[in-house]
């Protein structure tokens, strides 16, 4: 960038920072480059709005979330603590009649929802498509400071690793509704329902146990892996995963919308489910 363009944006590059810091280069252009590079973040910010739009709707719709012939609980009202819950799906009791404004699973969805928000690959996801900090590598960010994670609320990411004790334990949850639902109300019984069901805890836990902190507590802190061989076995494996940790936040969020949307047409009798075994 010119001296003047510089200038007439306001900023004084000597004490600048970020892309107008002193030391960058002075570019006019916001990004030199010509490729697609707003696709991604683009697809990005649309894959999130659709999952906020359609967890937030399902959270609060209050009905059409349990098929008590088949045992079918969806992930989003797992635990189901209200009294008002329907009858069967509270596999773990419940607690009280929550108002119109708490949703039922209102023990497991915040931390959920901060398990997800502080995630490291979400971050940086978030971080480019939403906050344009920067948008792409080579792409100018609109900001003209740069703080990172080293302040209120940023800093508060660093308590993923608390996140991921909490999710842990919703999905081991998740994993007991998946079994429950092989023992409907005709006893054993396998469907359509259930391999979904299924399907969607093991990618659950194939997300959490990818987790960075994950790697962590199995590999970090120590300063030999010799002297741990079970530590650097379960390292080694979290580590497998870990390398397509991208990969399992995505296909877990769109998983997690398709248990859903299934239990929700079954439950509403909108369709019938496909029984393999009755
Ligand atoms: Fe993504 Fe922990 S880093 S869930």
């Amino acid at each position: 960038m010119s001296a003047p363009d510089i200038e007439s944006r306001g900023v004084d590059q000597q004490t600048g920072t970020g892309v107008l810091s002193r030391t960058r280069a002075r570019i006019a252009d916001r990004t030199l480059r010509t490729d697609r590079w707003w696709l991604s973040p683009l697809l990005t910010v649309l894959g999130l709005a659709f999952f906020v739009i359609y967890s937030t709707i399902r959270a609060f719709w209050g009905s059409a979330y349990y098929v008590p012939e088949y045992n079918y609980l969806t992930p989003f009202y797992s635990p189901c603590l209200s009294t008002a819950c329907e009858p069967g799906s509270s596999h773990f009791g419940t607690l009280f009649d929550f108002p119109w404004f708490i949703p039922y699973a209102a023990l497991s969805l915040p931390f959920l929802l901060l398990f997800r928000l502080t995630c490291y690959y979400y971050r940086k996801a978030y971080y480019r498509s939403v906050w344009f900090s920067p948008p792409a590598c080579a792409v100018a960010e609109p900001h003209s400071k740069y703080t990172g994670e080293t302040r209120f609320p940023l800093i508060m990411q660093n308590l993923h690793r608390y996140f991921f004790y909490a999710a842990a334990l919703v999905v081991l949850i998740n994993t007991y509704d998946a079994i429950a639902a092989f023992s409907g109300e005709n006893g054993f019984g396998i469907g359509l329902g259930n391999l979904i069901l299924l399907a969607n805890v093991i990618l659950l836990w194939a997300y959490t146990f990818s987790c960075h902190s994950c790697r962590h507590v199995a590999g970090g802190r120590l300063k030999n892996f010799s002297k741990h061989p079970v530590r650097y076995w379960f390292w080694t494996q979290v580590s497998k995963l870990n390398t397509r940790h991208m990969q399992y936040a995505w296909i877990t969020l769109f998983m997690l919308m398709f248990t859903d949307f299934y239990v929700m047409l079954v439950a509403s009798g909108t369709i019938a489910d496909l029984r393999i075994i009755n």
